[in-house]
């Protein structure tokens, strides 16, 4: 081994190979190829099930189309609000649609849109964008979207201001393996990353929000308080609430 090599053991991974190595490195291959091909198998199968439910969705969205006012709330997850469409891939809600294609609803047809958790696990920028430009055609003018995300600036904040050695409380809800405050930066941002559609798929602050939604032709676009009447209790803490009107 050369000094480089010596030097950086640790971090690439070369460890002193015995003379018969070739076998080793073949079966550390395949154990690394058949993970891999487990890994895209149930991406498949999870991509198939969300296109037939997105079919069947969209077939069952048909009793609105004449409908006018309408309030749908997108990724309700066991949230599901009475009064308005519920919507998620879960079996729980009124409609299983795939938030990342169309929506079945009219133009103009709705008067609010809210969401609560749900925009982080849309890949930004083309799902996302194209959700939120959704949102705008299916509204009507002066229509309301409201959702709710977690809010990365101010964990990374909250991240920089912390005293070295300083004890982390846990969040109370998220998992057991988050125990220091670099624990909750990568939960928050990557959020169970191998199980397609719980994953976090991109971190937002209100900087950000307020630049994309304001590019999609949303106004009056600012931060809200939580709302006891809306938004969920358990997500007080860490979310951040926004609300812009199609003008
Ligand atoms: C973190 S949960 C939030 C659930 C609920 N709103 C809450 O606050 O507890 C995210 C939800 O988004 C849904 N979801 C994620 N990607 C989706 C997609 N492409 N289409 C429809 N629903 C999706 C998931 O099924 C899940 O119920």
């Amino acid at each position: 081994m050369n000094r480089l090599q010596d030097r950086y053991q640790d971090d690439i991974c070369i460890e002193p190979q015995p003379a018969n190595s070739g076998r080793g490195n073949t079966a550390r291959l395949r154990r690394w190829g058949v993970l891999h091909l487990a890994l895209v198998a149930r991406v498949l199968l999870f991509e198939i099930r969300a296109l037939f439910l997105h079919f069947v969705g969209r077939w069952r969205a048909k009793r609105y189309r004449n409908q006018q006012r309408l309030r749908l709330q997108f990724g309700c997850g066991d949230n599901a609000k009475p009064g308005w469409v519920n919507i998620d891939l879960s079996p729980k809600a009124d409609l299983q649609l795939d938030l990342r294609k169309s929506l079945p609803f009219a133009d103009g047809s709705c008067e609010c849109t809210y969401s609560e958790h749900f925009f982080e696990h849309l890949d930004y920028p083309d799902d996302a964008l194209f959700f939120l430009r959704e949102n705008f055609r299916v509204l009507a003018p002066g229509g309301l979207l409201t959702f709710g995300v977690p809010d990365a600036g101010s964990a990374l904040e909250g991240y920089a201001r912390a005293t070295k050695g300083a004890p982390f409380t846990p969040v109370p809800g998220h998992p057991s393996w988050v125990r220091t405050r670099m624990d909750q930066i990568n939960f928050l941002f990557r959020q169970n990353y191998i199980c397609q559609i719980h994953q976090h798929r991109y971190a937002y602050d209100l900087e950000t929000l307020e630049l994309i939604l304001a590019d999609v032709g949303f106004s009056q676009i600012h931060q809200r308080e939580f709302d006891p009447l809306l938004d969920t209790e358990s997500r007080l803490n860490g979310t951040l609430y926004v609300s812009a009107r199609k003008s």
